[in-house]
């Protein structure tokens, strides 16, 4: 059926523009009560095996919403009907920013791939944070709340936009995340280095602990996967030295050379599109994130909770994930081509691969691959 919706309809459609419809759906279907138990029972059967306790969270399972779908958390019920385990929210940034001029987001079907330069377009977290305040859940999925800063800050000043975010964030924050790694935000990116990444990441965490006393929200950093091996390491080496909880490896990629499709094929759609600036999401981008991911397993192991998105499409991709270290695993561009059905063919191929693994749990998965040397 989607294949179809998305062929007549949604694809005719500029690609924000069937975004901002598809969304309005999903919130419209959680909106019904009927309608929302149904869809669920469709879309969302649970599976005891895959039941998943991560940063102290306990999770249907270990497949997530990655950010910048649901911006200023309109539709966290509607996703989670869908049958997100968590829903990462955001970016968040501290001031209302309308993001750049469109168009900003372009479909690049020949490589089941997106380019988006967004830019961080959201209410700012005042209002997401009163949003979130008054919210009803109906579906209980935790709510992971991503935060970046706003356009206009000066570099000097980013710190002061995190903070405030954090503060007024964190209590409703299932976790927190650090996002350095959009390459829509001109100079976010230099935020990973390590010598200013530790005072940024040391400022939210005080500010978080501020803003939810007597919770320690848990802490993760967003990391891009154009950085160097060294660099990967050395955030890695920092998170451990500061006490975070996790990485999420990883966002969007600049690449466009040499970015390679799951066949190990260049990008094959129009030049004109694929030179568009911004960040490729979705299959050519596997490689480089499970390569990230891989890295960050190898220096970190279990002592931090990894998170690996970055071209997921299918239950396979996510067990390789969860075997190079993932306990979380997040898609967004995945999502987007293959329609509501999407975590359901990932939660059932997921525990068909753990059956029939040597494994007892999913816990027991987790860096399996790298443990075993493979
Ligand atoms: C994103 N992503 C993103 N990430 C983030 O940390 N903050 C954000 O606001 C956004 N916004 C955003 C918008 C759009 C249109 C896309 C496609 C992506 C990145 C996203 O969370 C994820 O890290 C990457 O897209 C890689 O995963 P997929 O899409 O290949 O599964």
């Amino acid at each position: 059926m989607y294949p179809l919706l998305f062929r007549l309809v949604l694809r005719r459609l500029d690609a924000e523009r069937a975004h901002r419809l598809a969304f309005a759906l999903i919130r419209l279907a959680a909106a019904v009560p009927v309608l929302r138990t149904l869809a669920a029972a469709v879309l969302a059967p649970r599976y005891r095996e895959l039941r998943t306790e991560a940063l102290g969270l306990r999770m249907h399972g270990p497949f997530g919403l990655a950010a910048g779908f649901d911006k200023n958390a309109h539709g966290v019920d509607g996703l989670a009907l869908l049958g997100f385990d968590h829903v990462e929210i955001g970016t968040v940034t501290a001031r209302p920013q309308p993001g750049n001029p469109a168009p900003r987001l372009f479909r690049l079907p020949a490589d089941r791939a997106l380019i988006n330069r967004m830019g961080f377009n959201n209410e700012g977290s005042a209002a997401v944070a009163a949003r979130l305040a008054s919210r009803r859940p109906v579906f209980r999925v935790p709510v992971g709340v991503n935060i970046g800063k706003n356009k206009t800050t000066p570099e000097s000043e980013a710190t002061a936009d995190y903070v405030t975010s954090a503060e007024r964030l964190a209590r409703h924050a299932a976790y927190l995340v650090v996002n350095v790694s959009s390459p829509n935000t001109p100079g976010l990116r230099d935020l990973q280095a390590a010598e200013r990444l530790r005072p940024l990441l040391t400022a939210v965490r005080a500010a978080a602990d501020r803003g939810a006393p007597g919770r320690r929200v848990p802490l993760l950093v967003k990391i891009a996967p154009d950085l160097a091996d060294a660099d990967i390491d050395a955030v890695a080496d920092l998170a451990l030295d500061l006490g975070l909880d996790g990485i999420i490896a990883t966002n969007t990629t600049v690449a466009r050379e040499g970015a390679r499709g799951p066949r190990g094929h260049a990008l094959a759609s129009d030049p004109g599109l694929t030179a568009e600036t911004g960040g490729l999401s979705g299959a050519p981008l596997a490689d480089r994130s499970l390569a990230v991911l891989r890295r960050l397993y190898g220096r970190v192991g279990d002592r931090l909770t990894l998170v690996g998105v970055g071209g997921v499409e299918t239950a396979e991709d996510a067990w390789q994930r969860i075997l190079a270290g993932a306990t979380l695993v997040q898609g967004y561009t995945g999502f987007i081509y293959r329609g509501p059905f999407f975590t359901r063919a990932v939660h059932k191929g997921l525990a068909a691969r753990l059956r029939a693994s040597p494994y007892t749990g999913l816990a027991e998965a987790v860096g399996a691959h790298a443990k075993n040397g493979a």
